[in-house]
């Protein structure tokens, strides 16, 4: 595992060596579900580049993908799942705060996360039998603080209509931050800079965080409290293991 766990972390820095030798190219910039749901020609190209690196070193692997709709399903089998720039919008706005992000499982067990914040050049990987780093720096296991000495994070939407009461929930802490990237908002939760993300996205944005995160005492879960199906796009949070009931005891079910 540690031949391939090398490997995913290599093909990571790669794409990331892509994206910034191409990061004044003109964007072609195409809109899939909204107006505000990006893809850019690097997006494709970074997600093409990777499965190619993968499938060469691992023909008999699979792929789990945000782009080109490919859908493995985490449990059969060896399977990568890629967010090739996660934070396509702040790629597109501002040329920082997108990562890369690649997790690998095997017939549903996560072997390792990778996640790359691009331009902050911060490498978080691990999870599984590997130990959790931030470049060299190896993370510790989470900490407890009362509520009100941590940030949270949150999906702009959900915390500006106070959807399942998480506005009133950042009324107990030191308020809320929106980043707009998951990857980078978990790494954030990963490094003990924020108590939880919650957000509404698909398993591409949360394997890697999932798989490093239990290693530190994590889980992510949706808002009910119910494990993520790793197949649709789900409201879920990153929490704490230690302080879930307490989060949850500010979650409803809107009305
Ligand atoms: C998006 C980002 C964003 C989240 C969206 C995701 P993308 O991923 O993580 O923060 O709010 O739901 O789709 O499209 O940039 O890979
Ligand atoms: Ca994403
Ligand atoms: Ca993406």
């Amino acid at each position: 595992m540690e031949k391939k766990f090398n490997f995913a972390k290599q093909i990571v820095l790669n794409a990331a060596s892509y994206i910034k030798e191409h990061l004044n190219d003109q964007l072609q910039i195409e809109t899939k579900s909204s107006p505000t749901d990006l893809v850019t020609q690097m997006d494709k190209e970074v997600q093409d580049n990777l499965v190619t690196w993968i499938l060469e070193a691992y023909p008999a692997d699979h792929i789990l993908a945000e782009e080109n709709g490919l859908r493995h399903s985490i449990s059969d089998g060896n399977v990568w799942v890629i967010d090739p720039i996660d934070g396509t919008n702040n790629f597109v706005a501002q040329k920082a705060d997108f990562a890369v992000v690649l997790a690998y499982f095997e017939n549903g067990i996560g072997q390792f996360g990778v996640i790359y914040d691009v331009i902050g050049d911060k490498l978080y990987h691990g999870g599984g039998q590997f130990d959790v780093y931030c470049n060299e720096q190896k993370l510790p296991p989470y900490q407890d603080r009362p509520l009100n000495q941590f940030l949270i994070a949150s999906n702009a939407g959900i915390f500006e209509r106070n959807d399942w009461g998480i506005a009133d929930l950042a009324k107990e802490t030191l308020g809320v931050r929106v980043y707009g990237s998951a990857a980078i908002s978990f790494s954030k939760v990963l490094s003990g800079q924020l108590l939880t993300y919650i957000s509404y996205i698909c398993p591409w944005d949360y394997a890697a965080a999932s798989i490093i995160g239990e290693s530190l005492g994590y889980q992510i879960v949706t808002l009910t409290g119910d494990p993520v199906d790793f197949q649709t796009r789900q409201q879920i949070m990153m929490v704490p293991t230690d302080k879930l009931a307490e989060i949850q005891s500010y979650i409803y079910e809107r009305k």
